[in-house]
């Protein structure tokens, strides 16, 4: 079997009706602008300039972030402050307040792995102070906090396609105020790129159907993924290019609602299975309603060898992030982000899943904590039915009663929704 880390690009997709515009899929509210750009990275640059942030200027960013997300302030030469960031990734705004001062313009709050940050406190915490706020929801697509979608709370909103649909690349900025209009990017993504990015779509979809993929063989090896890790936290990029007509396409053809629920139910069912298993955390204590789940973030002792030990097993479990990843100086700054840095291990939860995936990752896990339980996969059957642990029989016939009880406001798109930036 294989699991793989991100959904993959099945063909049907392209023969499905085209449902909704990504405008309209991404903010169904009443933004001012939604702009497509080519990753959400280029989204961020487009937000930074929407909001007329310049070289004179710093931002408050969390200290806990990808390396890369800072490549667009650092291209246009504004200071990046660090904040520190909770175990459960949550800001304390008492320590957030004094760090504004007089060339801080604004606070990037991330939505991290789809759990809402404390987005309406911050918002009110920015009108106060006369900053804005920039709600990164890389992780949060679909996502409501207080019975508003995230995204719409921030003067701006930055979103990741290709993080939650198989597409191969975009971004989108939302602004949602309208003295912050933006002109829209005029060249497209390089069609070599677009080609590279559909082609591995296409590939894990292949490798998905068979069951079998070389990148768990290769990624885990433990130096190979630290080498991956300080290449892929390079900080450049060409943040001036549109989203591109093929992956505006197919996110026209993705049904939110199927996308809400099969990651709640995946989520559910590996926060429900992995309850009792000694060594594993979640990060989060519960799935709020509300909440699209980008994946199941646990934390572990001896993280690396339950990634060794799950991606030998056709598991594609990551770190988000590996202390190479983070941004220069985040843990010198803040030592105690070790304790997240050092331990995390995300599962994928996305729509491309099916129940026999999720059951073999909390297999996998469980066997490798409690060694006398079955190993499912040694080596891994795609069948379902031949994963013959005791604790998988109770719950591979029937999903977990909660699965069912879906708390995405069901018709989230049927109208837009009536919000004010
Ligand atoms: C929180 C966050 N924001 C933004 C980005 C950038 O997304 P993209 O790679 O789609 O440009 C990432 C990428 O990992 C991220 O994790």
């Amino acid at each position: 079997m294989y699991v793989p880390a991100e959904p993959p690009l099945a063909l049907s997709l392209f023969f499905r009706p085209c449902r909704i515009t990504p405008e309209e899929l991404i903010a169904p509210w009443r933004p001012h602008q939604v702009v497509g750009f080519a990753s959400c990275n280029a989204a961020l640059w487009g937000a930074l300039r929407a909001l007329r942030i310049t070289s004179a200027d710093s931002i408050l960013v969390p200290a806990y972030l990808f390396r890369s997300v800072l490549g667009p302030a650092r291209a246009l030469g504004i200071e990046c402050q660090y904040y520190d960031v909770g175990l459960d990734l949550s800001p304390d705004l008492s320590e957030i307040e004094p760090k504004i001062h007089s060339r801080t313009r604004a606070i990037l709050l991330v939505h991290y792995f789809g759990f809402p940050g404390p987005v309406a406190a911050l918002r009110d915490l920015c009108d106060r102070r006369g900053i804005a706020l920039i709600e990164d929801c890389a992780h949060a697509m679909f996502g409501t906090a207080g019975g508003r979608p995230l995204g719409s709370y921030g003067h701006a909103s930055v979103f990741s396609l290709k993080k939650s649909f198989p597409v191969p690349g975009g971004g989108v900025l939302v602004v949602n105020d309208p003295s912050r209009l933006f002109e829209e990017p005029r060249h497209s993504p390089k069609v070599a790129t677009t080609m590279r990015l559909l082609g591995l779509r296409l590939l894990n979809y292949v490798e998905t159907s068979a069951g079998q993929s070389a990148k768990t063989a290769l990624l885990s090896s433990h130096d190979f993924r630290r080498q991956l890790a300080r290449r892929r936290s390079g900080v450049s990029g060409d943040y001036t290019a549109r989203l591109s007509a093929l992956s505006r396409a197919l996110a026209s053809r993705v049904d939110a609602e199927q996308v809400v629920q099969s990651r709640r139910a995946a989520y559910t069912y590996l926060e429900e299975s992995l309850e009792s298993v000694p060594g594993v955390t979640p990060m989060f204590p519960s799935l709020p309603p509300g909440v699209s789940p980008f994946c199941f973030p646990m934390y572990v002792d001896d993280r690396d060898s339950l990634q060794d030990w799950l991606l030998r097993r056709g598991i594609h479990a990551r770190v988000y992030w590996d202390a190479a990843e983070l941004p220069k100086g985040a843990l010198d700054a803040f030592p105690g982000l070790r304790r997240i840095v050092d331990r995390i291990l995300v599962l994928p939860t996305h729509q491309g899943l099916q129940p026999k995936h999720w059951l073999a990752m909390s297999s996998a896990v469980r066997s490798f904590f409690v060694p006398s339980s079955d190993d499912p996969l040694k080596p891994i059957d795609d069948d379902a039915s031949n994963l013959e642990s005791p604790f998988v029989r109770t719950v591979s016939g029937k999903l977990p009663t909660s699965v069912t009880r879906c708390s995405f406001p069901i018709g989230y798109h049927a109208s837009r929704m009536e919000v004010c930036g």
